[in-house]
């Protein structure tokens, strides 16, 4: 480039000379001297110059916003497995199962109480207004009462299963002369007589017998039957087990 700048100089030079020149004959002119000539042609274009100094440093640019985020990061690994979470709450039941398999079968259980296995008590009644025949059972028709059905209701006998100490009791109803007569077994034990005296009269009689098993205990009338089961007067026979054997 040095030998450029020195090529443009000459020309420049070059060209002052010639100007000058034009101006000595110009002077010349009011000397009667030929007319100037006509100014010569612009030069070329200079070559370009060298280059500038580096120029000096900026001014610091203005600080970045913090709250700027860059572009989105790569999808990172995937975490290690938390902690189990809390138990949750119960669900609803689930439909039943199938039936099991039949158990073995079970030891022997205990003896029966006193209670279960020696019970023998009943009450009957005679609801009829016709008087009972004589000489055969008296049948009490009703049951009020009759644990294990040891009264008969259709013989009108009681028949002992467990032996032991019995009460037995009857409340008769009677509209005529009545005599009761209480058998046990085939032999009479106890009878009780009354003469009518007044419209309706009650007759009772008890006894305590000791039964063996298969004893039996009922009532008979003879000629004097007078015994009802009506409206408010009833007849009626009892008998309990008081002490078992
Ligand atoms: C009552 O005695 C009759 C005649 O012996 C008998 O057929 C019937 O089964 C007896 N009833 C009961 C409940 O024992």
């Amino acid at each position: 480039m040095g030998q450029s700048f020195q090529e443009q100089l000459g020309l420049a030079l070059i060209l002052l000379l010639l100007s000058l020149g034009a101006a000595v004959t110009g002077d010349n002119s009011h000397n009667c001297y030929g007319a100037p000539g006509l100014p010569g042609m612009p030069g070329m274009p200079g070559k370009d110059g060298r280059d500038g100094l580096k120029g000096a440093k900026g001014e610091p640019g203005i600080p970045a916003v913090s709250a700027a985020q860059g572009p989105k990061g790569m999808k990172g690994e995937p975490g290690s497995p938390g902690w189990p979470g809390k138990t949750g709450p119960f669900g609803p039941p689930g439909p039943r199962g199938d039936p099991g398999m039949m158990g073995t079968i079970g030891a022997p259980g205990v003896p029966g109480s006193y209670k279960q296995k020696h019970q023998s008590a009943f009450s009957v009644t005679r609801q009829t207004g016709v008087y009972p025949q004589k000489n055969v059972p008296v049948v009490f028709n009703h049951v009020i009462t009759n644990t294990n059905n040891d009264y008969n209701t259709t013989t009108g006998k009681f028949t002992c299963k467990l032996p032991g100490l019995y009460y037995f009791v009857f409340h008769t109803s009677q509209t005529a002369n009545l005599c009761v007569l209480l058998y046990k077994n085939t032999a009479k034990t106890a009878s009780f007589c009354d003469h009518k005296t007044n419209n309706m009269q009650i007759s009772s009689g008890g006894i305590l017998l000791h039964l063996d098993a298969g004893h039996q205990v009922w009532l008979t009338v003879n000629d004097y039957n007078g015994m009802v089961g009506i409206h408010s007067s009833d007849s009626i026979f009892s008998g309990f087990l008081l002490f078992p054997d």
